[in-house]
Protein backbone atom coordinates (compact mmCIF):
# COMPACT_ATOMS: atom_id res chain seq x y z
CA UNK A 1 0.00 0.00 0.00
CA UNK A 2 1.78 3.01 -0.80
CA UNK A 3 -0.47 6.41 -0.70
CA UNK A 4 -2.69 6.44 2.26
CA UNK A 5 -6.32 6.90 2.26
CA UNK A 6 -8.01 10.06 2.86
CA UNK A 7 -8.83 9.45 6.43
CA UNK A 8 -12.02 10.07 8.32
CA UNK A 9 -12.48 10.98 11.61
CA UNK A 10 -15.82 10.77 13.16
CA UNK A 11 -17.28 11.63 15.86
CA UNK A 12 -20.61 9.82 17.20
CA UNK A 13 -22.29 11.65 19.74
CA UNK A 14 -24.40 8.72 20.81
CA UNK A 15 -27.32 9.78 22.90
CA UNK A 16 -25.82 13.17 23.65
CA UNK A 17 -26.59 16.68 22.93
CA UNK A 18 -30.48 17.39 22.63
CA UNK A 19 -30.45 20.25 19.73
CA UNK A 20 -29.84 23.20 21.84
CA UNK A 21 -26.67 21.71 23.01
CA UNK A 22 -25.52 19.95 19.16
CA UNK A 23 -25.82 23.97 17.94
CA UNK A 24 -23.73 25.07 20.57
CA UNK A 25 -21.13 21.78 19.80
CA UNK A 26 -21.25 22.72 16.35
CA UNK A 27 -20.76 26.53 16.88
CA UNK A 28 -17.20 25.87 18.91
CA UNK A 29 -16.32 23.17 16.22
CA UNK A 30 -16.66 25.63 13.37
CA UNK A 31 -14.61 28.23 15.33
CA UNK A 32 -11.52 25.61 15.60
CA UNK A 33 -12.02 24.06 12.13
CA UNK A 34 -11.63 27.96 11.10
CA UNK A 35 -9.33 28.48 12.48
CA UNK A 36 -6.53 26.35 10.39
CA UNK A 37 -6.98 24.03 7.54
CA UNK A 38 -7.92 20.32 8.47
CA UNK A 39 -4.61 18.30 8.09
CA UNK A 40 -4.22 17.50 4.09
CA UNK A 41 -5.59 13.78 3.47
CA UNK A 42 -7.91 14.20 6.11
CA UNK A 43 -11.86 14.23 6.43
CA UNK A 44 -14.48 14.80 9.39
CA UNK A 45 -18.08 13.34 9.98
CA UNK A 46 -20.47 14.06 12.86
CA UNK A 47 -23.13 11.78 14.15
CA UNK A 48 -25.34 13.67 16.50
CA UNK A 49 -29.05 11.85 17.48
CA UNK A 50 -31.51 11.62 14.71
CA UNK A 51 -33.69 14.86 16.62
CA UNK A 52 -30.91 17.31 16.15
CA UNK A 53 -29.47 16.33 13.07
CA UNK A 54 -31.67 18.80 10.95
CA UNK A 55 -30.13 21.20 13.22
CA UNK A 56 -26.45 20.57 12.17
CA UNK A 57 -27.58 20.17 8.98
CA UNK A 58 -28.09 24.17 8.88
CA UNK A 59 -25.55 25.27 11.15
CA UNK A 60 -22.78 23.09 8.85
CA UNK A 61 -24.70 23.81 5.44
CA UNK A 62 -24.86 27.82 6.57
CA UNK A 63 -21.48 28.10 7.22
CA UNK A 64 -20.18 25.76 4.44
CA UNK A 65 -17.95 23.87 7.22
CA UNK A 66 -15.42 20.97 6.52
CA UNK A 67 -17.28 18.51 8.09
CA UNK A 68 -19.58 15.83 6.58
CA UNK A 69 -22.81 15.16 8.66
CA UNK A 70 -23.31 11.55 9.92
CA UNK A 71 -26.45 9.46 11.07
CA UNK A 72 -25.82 6.76 13.95
CA UNK A 73 -28.21 4.03 12.49
CA UNK A 74 -31.38 3.76 10.29
CA UNK A 75 -34.21 1.52 9.19
CA UNK A 76 -33.81 -0.60 6.08
CA UNK A 77 -37.08 -0.58 4.67
CA UNK A 78 -37.87 3.64 3.17
CA UNK A 79 -41.30 4.01 4.79
CA UNK A 80 -43.79 1.94 6.61
CA UNK A 81 -45.55 0.61 9.83
CA UNK A 82 -41.78 0.58 12.07
CA UNK A 83 -42.96 2.78 14.76
CA UNK A 84 -40.33 4.84 16.20
CA UNK A 85 -37.87 3.87 13.28
CA UNK A 86 -36.38 6.79 10.62
CA UNK A 87 -35.23 5.50 7.02
CA UNK A 88 -32.24 5.79 5.01
CA UNK A 89 -34.18 7.68 2.15
CA UNK A 90 -35.36 10.32 5.35
CA UNK A 91 -31.62 10.69 6.22
CA UNK A 92 -30.50 11.10 2.27
CA UNK A 93 -32.94 13.78 2.50
CA UNK A 94 -30.89 15.63 5.06
CA UNK A 95 -27.80 15.70 2.58
CA UNK A 96 -26.39 12.98 5.56
CA UNK A 97 -23.08 11.32 4.03
CA UNK A 98 -22.03 8.63 6.22
CA UNK A 99 -24.84 6.38 8.43
CA UNK A 100 -22.75 4.27 11.38
CA UNK A 101 -24.46 0.82 11.18
CA UNK A 102 -24.24 -2.15 13.36
CA UNK A 103 -22.69 -0.68 16.10
CA UNK A 104 -21.87 -3.06 19.18
CA UNK A 105 -24.12 -0.96 21.45
CA UNK A 106 -26.66 -1.84 19.14
CA UNK A 107 -26.18 -4.86 18.34
CA UNK A 108 -26.28 -5.81 22.81
CA UNK A 109 -29.11 -3.62 23.23
CA UNK A 110 -31.26 -3.69 20.52
CA UNK A 111 -30.65 -7.11 19.40
CA UNK A 112 -29.63 -6.43 16.01
CA UNK A 113 -28.14 -8.87 13.84
CA UNK A 114 -25.40 -9.41 10.85
CA UNK A 115 -28.69 -9.94 9.16
CA UNK A 116 -29.75 -6.86 10.05
CA UNK A 117 -26.99 -4.67 9.50
CA UNK A 118 -26.61 -5.75 6.07
CA UNK A 119 -30.21 -4.97 5.46
CA UNK A 120 -29.18 -1.54 6.75
CA UNK A 121 -25.95 -1.39 4.78
CA UNK A 122 -27.91 -2.54 1.35
CA UNK A 123 -30.76 1.03 2.29
CA UNK A 124 -27.82 3.13 2.99
CA UNK A 125 -25.81 2.37 -0.25
CA UNK A 126 -29.60 2.17 -2.42
CA UNK A 127 -29.73 5.70 -1.10
CA UNK A 128 -25.77 7.07 -1.94
CA UNK A 129 -24.94 7.27 1.53
CA UNK A 130 -21.67 5.57 2.95
CA UNK A 131 -21.98 3.09 5.44
CA UNK A 132 -19.71 3.09 8.73
CA UNK A 133 -19.91 -0.66 9.22
CA UNK A 134 -19.00 -1.50 13.06
CA UNK A 135 -17.26 -4.66 13.81
CA UNK A 136 -15.56 -5.90 16.59
CA UNK A 137 -14.99 -8.55 19.47
CA UNK A 138 -15.44 -9.24 22.78
CA UNK A 139 -13.39 -9.32 25.51
CA UNK A 140 -14.70 -13.44 25.91
CA UNK A 141 -13.56 -13.93 21.90
CA UNK A 142 -10.63 -11.89 22.24
CA UNK A 143 -9.16 -14.05 25.42
CA UNK A 144 -10.59 -17.02 23.63
CA UNK A 145 -8.18 -16.26 19.99
CA UNK A 146 -11.60 -16.02 18.07
CA UNK A 147 -11.20 -12.09 17.97
CA UNK A 148 -9.94 -12.40 14.08
CA UNK A 149 -12.79 -14.99 12.96
CA UNK A 150 -15.88 -12.99 14.46
CA UNK A 151 -14.49 -9.65 13.18
CA UNK A 152 -14.35 -11.68 9.48
CA UNK A 153 -17.47 -13.12 9.76
CA UNK A 154 -19.39 -9.63 10.56
CA UNK A 155 -17.23 -8.24 7.38
CA UNK A 156 -18.37 -10.81 5.20
CA UNK A 157 -21.95 -10.89 6.86
CA UNK A 158 -22.22 -7.30 5.60
CA UNK A 159 -20.51 -7.33 2.00
CA UNK A 160 -20.47 -10.42 0.74
CA UNK A 161 -21.68 -10.31 -3.11
CA UNK A 162 -21.40 -6.87 -3.40
CA UNK A 163 -19.06 -5.17 -6.55
CA UNK A 164 -15.33 -4.01 -5.67
CA UNK A 165 -16.31 -0.27 -6.30
CA UNK A 166 -19.88 -0.35 -4.16
CA UNK A 167 -16.95 -2.27 -1.41
CA UNK A 168 -14.57 0.24 -1.95
CA UNK A 169 -17.01 3.24 -1.08
CA UNK A 170 -17.61 1.54 2.07
CA UNK A 171 -16.27 2.46 5.97
CA UNK A 172 -15.41 -0.60 8.08
CA UNK A 173 -15.35 0.56 11.64
CA UNK A 174 -12.82 -2.10 13.69
CA UNK A 175 -14.74 -1.10 17.69
CA UNK A 176 -12.96 -3.93 20.10
CA UNK A 177 -15.83 -3.78 22.40
CA UNK A 178 -13.39 -4.18 25.56
CA UNK A 179 -12.14 -1.09 24.51
CA UNK A 180 -15.51 1.14 23.92
CA UNK A 181 -15.92 3.83 27.05
CA UNK A 182 -13.61 2.16 28.98
CA UNK A 183 -10.53 4.06 28.90
CA UNK A 184 -8.38 1.11 27.28
CA UNK A 185 -7.80 2.09 23.56
CA UNK A 186 -6.00 -1.15 21.83
CA UNK A 187 -2.45 -0.97 21.46
CA UNK A 188 -1.44 0.56 17.98
CA UNK A 189 -0.27 -2.99 17.12
CA UNK A 190 -3.41 -4.72 17.98
CA UNK A 191 -5.38 -1.80 15.57
CA UNK A 192 -2.77 -2.22 12.69
CA UNK A 193 -3.37 -5.46 12.63
CA UNK A 194 -7.07 -6.02 13.13
CA UNK A 195 -7.68 -3.49 10.77
CA UNK A 196 -5.04 -5.10 8.34
CA UNK A 197 -7.07 -8.25 8.38
CA UNK A 198 -9.90 -6.55 7.75
CA UNK A 199 -8.76 -5.20 4.51
CA UNK A 200 -8.02 -8.81 3.74
CA UNK A 201 -10.99 -9.92 4.26
CA UNK A 202 -12.38 -7.46 1.71
CA UNK A 203 -9.79 -8.38 -0.65
CA UNK A 204 -10.93 -11.67 -0.44
CA UNK A 205 -15.11 -10.98 -0.80
CA UNK A 206 -14.26 -7.92 -3.45
CA UNK A 207 -11.09 -7.98 -5.11
CA UNK A 208 -7.96 -6.35 -4.70
CA UNK A 209 -9.18 -2.93 -5.90
CA UNK A 210 -11.66 -3.26 -2.59
CA UNK A 211 -9.11 -4.09 -0.63
CA UNK A 212 -6.68 -0.61 -1.70
CA UNK A 213 -10.30 1.61 -1.51
CA UNK A 214 -12.26 0.78 1.70
CA UNK A 215 -11.30 2.98 4.53
CA UNK A 216 -11.06 0.83 7.99
CA UNK A 217 -11.49 3.17 11.46
CA UNK A 218 -10.29 2.69 14.29
CA UNK A 219 -12.90 2.84 17.73
CA UNK A 220 -12.76 2.29 21.14
CA UNK A 221 -11.31 5.05 23.53
CA UNK A 222 -9.52 7.42 21.24
CA UNK A 223 -8.34 10.75 22.39
CA UNK A 224 -5.66 13.42 21.67
CA UNK A 225 -3.17 11.46 23.21
CA UNK A 226 -3.59 8.50 21.35
CA UNK A 227 -4.84 9.68 17.74
CA UNK A 228 -1.46 10.64 16.27
CA UNK A 229 0.10 6.74 16.34
CA UNK A 230 -3.23 5.28 15.60
CA UNK A 231 -3.45 7.44 12.18
CA UNK A 232 0.31 6.63 11.40
CA UNK A 233 -0.73 2.78 11.34
CA UNK A 234 -0.79 1.98 7.56
CA UNK A 235 -4.05 0.27 7.91
CA UNK A 236 -5.77 2.38 10.01
CA UNK A 237 -7.52 5.22 7.88
CA UNK A 238 -9.58 7.02 10.26
CA UNK A 239 -10.92 6.94 14.00
CA UNK A 240 -14.51 6.45 15.14
CA UNK A 241 -14.74 8.61 18.60
CA UNK A 242 -17.09 8.49 21.38
CA UNK A 243 -16.90 10.27 24.50
CA UNK A 244 -14.18 12.49 23.59
CA UNK A 245 -16.19 13.88 20.33
CA UNK A 246 -18.43 15.65 22.81
CA UNK A 247 -15.46 17.98 23.53
CA UNK A 248 -15.25 20.40 20.67
CA UNK A 249 -11.66 20.92 21.67
CA UNK A 250 -10.55 17.19 22.54
CA UNK A 251 -12.05 16.49 18.97
CA UNK A 252 -10.34 19.18 16.89
CA UNK A 253 -7.29 17.95 18.62
CA UNK A 254 -7.70 14.67 17.13
CA UNK A 255 -8.67 15.41 14.32
CA UNK A 256 -5.63 17.43 14.01
CA UNK A 257 -3.46 14.90 15.41
CA UNK A 258 -0.17 14.20 13.41
CA UNK A 259 -0.04 10.92 12.01
P1 LIG B 1 -15.53 5.84 23.12
O1 LIG B 1 -14.59 6.69 22.27
O2 LIG B 1 -16.32 6.65 24.09
O3 LIG B 1 -14.84 4.67 23.70
O4 LIG B 1 -16.63 5.25 22.09
C1 LIG B 1 -16.20 4.58 20.97
C2 LIG B 1 -17.38 4.31 20.10
O5 LIG B 1 -18.20 3.47 20.44
C3 LIG B 1 -17.53 5.11 18.89
O6 LIG B 1 -18.54 4.60 18.08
Amino acid sequence: MTDKRTALVSGNWKMHENHFEALKLVQELAALVRAAALPEGREVSIHPPFTSIRTVQTAVETDHLPIALGAQNCHHEDRGAFTGEVSAEMLAKLNVAYVITGHSERRTHCGETDVDVRRKVDAILAHGMHPVICVGETLDERVAGDAAHRVREQVSAALSGRSGEVVGGVVVAYEPIWAIGTGETASVDDAEQMCATIREEVGRLAGAGAAAAVRVQYGGSVTPESAGALLAAPNVDGLLVGGASLDAERFVAIVRARA
